[in-house]
């Protein structure tokens, strides 16, 4: 108990002092990890042919992990006709065959969940809790959802003679690695599709294990493959002309730029891209558990959340009590080694996202944007960025307009409910939004005006792979999750009533 110091802290009173947690750090020994991973083609693991390797870092401590293979043209072709290949049977297989193997992959997830999460930490650095408790438990809970759909899509689709697209393009970013692997393969072979799936560059290891997890599945080869790299071996699995659809989720800028490579290739897109979601607090909001789904809302993964609630708006009579709630919260988020179990805000997932953030943060001030941070001490290796309100914000503030991706929250007030939903559809994007009243009659009003893929009443960052996830404007277009995720991978015949 050496390290278990009592600290005095300014928000409470002397004569209740605060415990510090005693550390309780996740063993990494589950995790083998290779020193070099190929590429995932045709059921093996391959030496790349462009003969190229980088790094992936753990962020938390800048040590390397291992290096991985970088995918040019040559090798993304080769995952191409693969999946072409694997396309003639996979998509001929009774749906109740395909859904066998999506079970098998769902329960391998589930008893592998311990390495999959301390690997999801390792390679990017959210915090073990969250990999434990939110990604891992999602992405298995996703292959279940989607195996349950694969014999019933006569009944999801009526008369509308459902076929599998054919190879579908998958670029995935580096926020939720696995999950975001798991939303995109499971409605994919669910439908009869097979998948090139690429993975970010600065999180790769999760969807390499994700392979062994498909080759032990005895997945047909070539039905899954998956192509490491970064930018430009997501630009030649786009511009290849063997694919019949792209789904991708990442920047906007990004998402922009595919949308113009694709124009007029009959290729099908589905764009799952940023937000500046609202969360709106009212007066007659319960205060404390709203300030938990403020809190959740943007210090969840380190703010690197598309449907982040990274905009707080507040109604002016609850400001002040709010404001001091949320301080202190603040105060008591514990900021540091991923691997703690009881870290709730890791490390950040890139040298790079870590500048963004900071050139960010200082345009704010710049602006005359407030800015609050709570006392901590942070890692002297590694990225990190202290949690942060802006208060005195303007709706012209870039802070208040770019998505920042990270732990940064900008508060900014409103009088009357037009005015709110008058402010919170002021952006570019259009993801998600959260409202807080005790008023359902307020929720149901609010939430036909907020111009959001997602309104979560009295909670927030919330997921299930039952219910539907997309975007508006800027945001993308698109569902993943839910039946309307299926949607996306099928051929639907137009004329049949549904
Ligand atoms: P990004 O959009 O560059 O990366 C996402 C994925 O796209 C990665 O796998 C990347 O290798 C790939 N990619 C990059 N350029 C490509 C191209 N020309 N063609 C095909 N694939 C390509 O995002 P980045 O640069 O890592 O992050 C920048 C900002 O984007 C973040 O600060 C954040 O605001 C936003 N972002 C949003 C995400 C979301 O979930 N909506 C996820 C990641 C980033
Ligand atoms: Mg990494």
């Amino acid at each position: 108990m050496a390290n278990i110091a009592k600290r005095a802290s300014s928000a409470l009173e002397e004569s209740q002092p605060v415990w510090e947690y005693a550390d309780a750090i996740e063993s990494t020994e589950i995790v083998k990890l290779e020193d070099r991973y190929g590429l995932f083609i045709g059921g093996e693991l391959v030496e790349p042919k462009s003969g190229r390797w980088f790094e992936t870092i753990n962020p938390a401590t800048e040590e390397t992990l291992a290096e991985v293979a970088e995918a040019g043209p040559e090798d993304v072709d080769l995952a191409v006709r693969a999946a072409r290949t694997a396309s003639t049977k996979w998509r001929k297989l009774p749906g109740s065959e395909r859904a066998k193997y999506l079970y098998r992959i769902a329960r391998q997830i589930q008893e592998r969940a311990r390495e999959f999460a301390v690997l999801e930490t390792m390679d990017g650095g959210k915090p073990i809790k969250e990999s434990r408790d939110v990604d891992v438990p999602l992405a298995a809970a996703h292959f279940f959802y989607y195996a349950g759909w694969a014999d019933k899509l006569e009944y999801a689709f009526p008369n509308r003679g459902p076929r599998p697209i054919g190879v579908a393009g998958q670029v995935i970013p580096w926020n939720f690695p696995l999950l975001m692997a798991a939303w995109k393969l499971a409605p994919a072979l669910a439908t009869g599709n097979t998948v090139v799936l690429k993975p970010a560059e600065t999180t790769p290891l999760t969807a390499l294990l994700l392979s062994q997890v498909i080759r032990e599945a005895e997945l047909p080869p070539g039905v899954v493959n998956v192509v490491t790299g970064a930018g430009p071996t997501g630009a030649a699995l786009v511009e290849h002309d063997d694919i019949d659809k792209i789904a991708f989720t990442g920047s906007t800028e990004v998402g922009k730029v595919i949308r113009r490579t694709i124009a007029g290739t009959g290729k099908r897109l589905t764009l799952e891209l940023g937000g500046k979601a609202a969360n709106i607090a009212f007066e007659d909001a319960p205060l404390d558990q709203a300030v938990e789904g403020i809190i959740n809302g943007i210090f969840f993964n380190q703010g690197h959340v598309c449907c982040a609630g990274s905009r707080l708006l507040v109604q002016e009579p609850v400001f002040e009590p709010l404001l001091e709630k949320l301080k202190d919260r603040l105060q008591t988020l514990r900021v540091g080694n991923p691997l703690d179990k009881n870290t709730d805000v890791g490390a950040i997932n890139s040298r790079a996202q870590l500048e963004k953030i900071q050139e960010l943060v200082a345009s704010g001030v710049d602006e005359g944007g407030e800015m609050y941070q709570p006392e901590c001490v942070l890692p002297e290796r590694g990225f990190w960025f202290r949690p942060t309100l802006f208060t005195k914000v303007s709706q012209s503030h870039r802070i208040a307009r770019e998505e920042i991706f990270g732990p940064v929250l900008s508060i900014l007030t409103f009088r009357t409910p037009a005015e709110a939903v008058e402010k919170a559809n002021n952006t570019p994007y259009g993801l998600s939004a959260g409202i807080w009243t005790e008023k359902g009659s307020r929720i149901l009003w609010m939430a036909e005006r907020m111009k959001a893929g997602v309104v979560w009443a009295n909670t927030f960052n919330r997921f299930d792979p039952t219910s539907p996830f997309g975007g508006y404007k800027e945001s993308g277009f698109g569902r993943e999750g839910g039946l309307q995720g299926l949607e996306p991978y099928l051929d639907l015949d137009p004329n049949g009533s549904s």
